[in-house]
């Protein structure tokens, strides 16, 4: 059984233990794939700069325990695990030559992604600052403005496929 959480200093912690997890899953699994799978070439650009990024996030939230003198052993978040499966059965329901559809099924799931990424540090950020770890709050603040980058990229790409895919669509 995983052990008990007592103090916000141990839901911390554990949450970003989690956040290591989800990090290195999108940095080693998840945006390579998405970066393959997109169509259109800002989406593949966005997910390839945010590929880099991510692999700095992975570090980051590693130093942040190693401050925090917490074993940065990852733990699995069954909300991301859902995340990504809700997306993999959705795009296989999409034709394959609806390449629009499928890039804005892409753009949904990363949209969802980056929010939840977004919830979660700033809430791990407000904890830490109140426990008077104010280094670690900065270095969460450096991945969350990488993160809202992201997520402004992804809704510009989002805003470009719906634009064309209204086009495609009138008659
Ligand atoms: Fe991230």
């Amino acid at each position: 059984m995983a052990e008990q959480l007592t103090t916000p200093r141990d839901l911390l912690a554990a949450y970003l233990r989690q956040m290591l997890w989800i990090e290195r899953q999108l940095a080693d699994h998840v945006l390579p794939r998405l970066r393959e799978q997109a169509h259109s070439p800002d989406l593949r650009r966005g997910f390839g700069r945010h590929l880099l990024e991510t692999e700095g996030h992975v570090e980051a939230v590693r130093e942040v325990l190693g401050d925090l003198h917490v074993p940065a052993e990852p733990e699995e978040s069954s909300g991301f695990r859902g995340l990504v499966q809700e997306h993999e059965q959705l795009v296989g329901r999409v034709a394959e030559d609806d390449h629009l559809l499928a890039d804005l099924a892409h753009a949904v799931a990363a949209l969802a992604t980056e929010h939840l990424e977004l919830a979660t540090y700033e809430s791990l950020i407000g904890i830490a600052e109140s426990l008077g770890e104010e280094a670690v709050g900065i270095r969460l603040r450096e991945v969350m403005e990488q993160e809202e980058f992201a997520l402004e990229q992804v809704d510009s790409a989002m805003a470009k496929l719906l634009a064309e895919k209204v086009e495609s669509a009138r008659p």
